[in-house]
C-alpha cells in the first residue's frame, strides 16, 4: 500500500548500537526509508559518533529546563524537540538498551523537568509519535520487557507517544538481520505507518 503525507514532517532516527553495519542500523535504515517514502524528511543520528556524558544529577535543569553539561547532547535536545516523530533503535545489552543510548535517555531528564516540573511546552499541540526498534541474541519471552518500559518513559519525557515497536529475537552476528524472513519489510512498514499515523 502507498502512503504519503503532504507536510514537511521530520522523523529523527537514533541509532544506539556501537557496532558498524549493526543489525540495529540495518533495521533503522529500513524504517527511515519507509518514513521517507511516506513523505517525511528523515535524519539519522549515530550515538557512537557523539560525545554524551551520563546525567550527573546536578539538577541545574530545575531552574529553566536546560542541562548544564555542554556536550553533543545540546544539539540532540534541539533535534529531539524539533522532530515530529522519533525512531529509537538499540540492541539489547544485558536486557536493556546500550549504555550510549541510555546516556541520551537519562540526559532527557532535563526535558522531563521542563514538562512535569516547569510546565513548559504546553503550546506544542503536535501529536508526536515514537517507535522502538530492537534486536537481541536470545529468545526469551521477557527479553525486551525492561527496555520497552524504559523507552516508554523516555518517550513520555520528550512528549512523544509510544506507538509501536519492532523487536526481533535470535539475532547475534553482524548484519545477520539481513537473513531474517520478515524483519526488513516490517521495519519499512513501521516507518511508513509512523508517518501516516497508523
Ligand atoms: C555487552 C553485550 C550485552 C548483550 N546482552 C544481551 C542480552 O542481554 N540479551 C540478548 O539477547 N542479547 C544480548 N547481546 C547480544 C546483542 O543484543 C546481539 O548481538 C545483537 O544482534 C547486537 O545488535 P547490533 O548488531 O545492532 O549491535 C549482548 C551483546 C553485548 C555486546
Amino acid at each position: 500500500m502507498a502512503y504519503e503525507v503532504e507536510t514537511n514532517m521530520k522523523v529523527l532516527g537514533i541509532m544506539g548500537s556501537p557496532r558498524k553495519q549493526s543489525n540495529t542500523e540495518i533495521l533503522l535504515d529500513k524504517a527511515l526509508e519507509g518514513a521517507g517514502e511516506a513523505g517525511a524528511e528523515v535524519e539519522k543520528v549515530l550515538v557512537s559518533k557523539l560525545k554524551i556524558s551520563p546525567c550527573l544529577e546536578i539538577y541545574a535543569c530545575r531552574k529553566d529546563g536546560n542541562c548544564a553539561i555542554k556536550d553533543d547532547m545540546q544539539l540532540l535536545y534541539k533535534k529531539l524537540l524539533e522532530a515530529d516523530h522519533v525512531i529509537f533503535a538499540s540492541p539489547m545489552f544485558f536486557y536493556g538498551v546500550t549504555s550510549q543510548a541510555k546516556a541520551i535517555i537519562d540526559r532527557c531528564q532535563a526535558l522531563w523537568v521542563r514538562k512535569h516540573v516547569l510546565g513548559m511546552g504546553k503550546e506544542d499541540k503536535r501529536e508526536r509519535r515514537g517507535v522502538f526498534i530492537s534486536v537481541g541474541a536470545t529468545r526469551g519471552a521477557k527479553l525486551f520487557d525492561g527496555a520497552v518500559l524504559t523507552v516508554k518513559y523516555f518517550f513520555d519525557a520528550i512528549g512523544v507517544k509510544y506507538s509501536g515497536d519492532l523487536l526481533v529475537r535470535g539475532i547475534d552476528n553482524k548484519a545477520q538481520i539481513k537473513e531474517h524472513p520478515t524483519a526488513l519489510k516490517d521495519a519499512f512498514r513501521l516507518g511508513q505507518e509512523l508517518v501516516c499515523g497508523k
